[in-house]
């Protein structure tokens, strides 16, 4: 009874200590490939190839049903491991849908045509290959009518977090921010459409000021989980050991797990 969670590097732990808040029983096994992040600067065909072999990785684990909690994955490897590679027997799920569903206002699986929203300005900040994917503009046109999004690239941010270094990740967030709010000065809501953001979430909130509503994935991608499983149990692997995975040096990624975390946290080879 496991799933997986799998992302880039440490972001997806976010959506990870989000999934075993919400389904405390429930096994997870956590593969971060840290000894290839960022996945933000490389090509489509490069992600879609390291993101099926981290898939295969967890199924290894007995996970059925894999999150992608990597927006670059979600959106720029997804719909094509959905369409062309993932077998009748697997599940993976991405990032992108449970957020735009939150800020359009629908409930989980809502699929009715799109419509008016509360908000007109949308703030996204995100790597730059999910930037230049628009997948975020593309699931949300499908759901909202009249929204204006801002997308900000925030080059430099996850690997400043990679590194461990929290001061030089703080500046670039608040340097990005004040790029996008150049661009549109008043937001009425930010969305961090990359996992290793609320790392930051604070620094973001600081920039963008107290007025501006920050989306982030952790909580509505638990939810949504805990949603479709009560659908669709038989996504639930045979695994039965939590565990977190790297394929970096497992002993340098779980200080740095525990640092940003704040809490310590181990990591086994992959
Ligand atoms: N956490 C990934 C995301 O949500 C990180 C991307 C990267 O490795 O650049 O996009």
């Amino acid at each position: 009874m496991a799933i997986g969670v799998f992302d880039s590097g440490l972001g997806g732990l976010t959506v990870h200590q989000a999934i075993a808040a919400r389904l405390p029983d429930l096994p997870v096994v956590y593969l971060g490939d840290n000894a290839h992040a960022p996945y933000g600067v490389r090509t489509a065909d490069d992600i879609f190839d390291l993101t099926c072999r981290g898939v295969e990785r967890l199924w290894a684990e007995g996970c059925d049903l894999v999150i992608l909690a990597c927006n670059t994955a979600s959106a720029a490897a997804l719909k094509r491991m959905q369409e062309t590679w993932l077998p009748a027997d697997k599940r993976v799920l991405g990032v992108f849908v449970p957020m735009i569903e939150a800020l359009t206002e629908r409930a989980w699986g809502d699929n009715s045509p799109p419509r008016r929203v509360a908000v007109n300005n949308v703030a996204l900040f995100a790597t730059p290959a999910t930037v230049a994917s628009r997948a975020f503009q593309r699931e949300l046109a499908f759901r909202a009518v009249g929204v204006d999004v801002e997308a900000q690239p925030c080059a430099g941010v996850v690997d400043a977090i990679e590194m461990g270094d929290e001061q030089l990740a703080e500046a670039l967030v608040a340097s990005h921010v004040e790029a996008l709010m150049r661009r549109m000065p008043f937001p009425e809501a930010a969305v961090l459409g990359c996992t290793h953001y609320p790392l930051m979430q604070d620094a973001f909130q600081r920039a963008l000021g107290s007025q501006v509503k920050v989306f982030s994935q952790a909580g509505l991608v638990a939810e949504s989980l805990a949603d479709y499983l009560t659908r669709r149990p038989e996504f639930v692997g045979p695994g039965t050991r939590s565990m977190y995975l790297t394929t970096g040096d497992p002993a340098r990624v779980g200080g740095k797990a525990t640092q940003f975390l704040r809490r310590a946290i181990s990591f086994d080879p992959a």
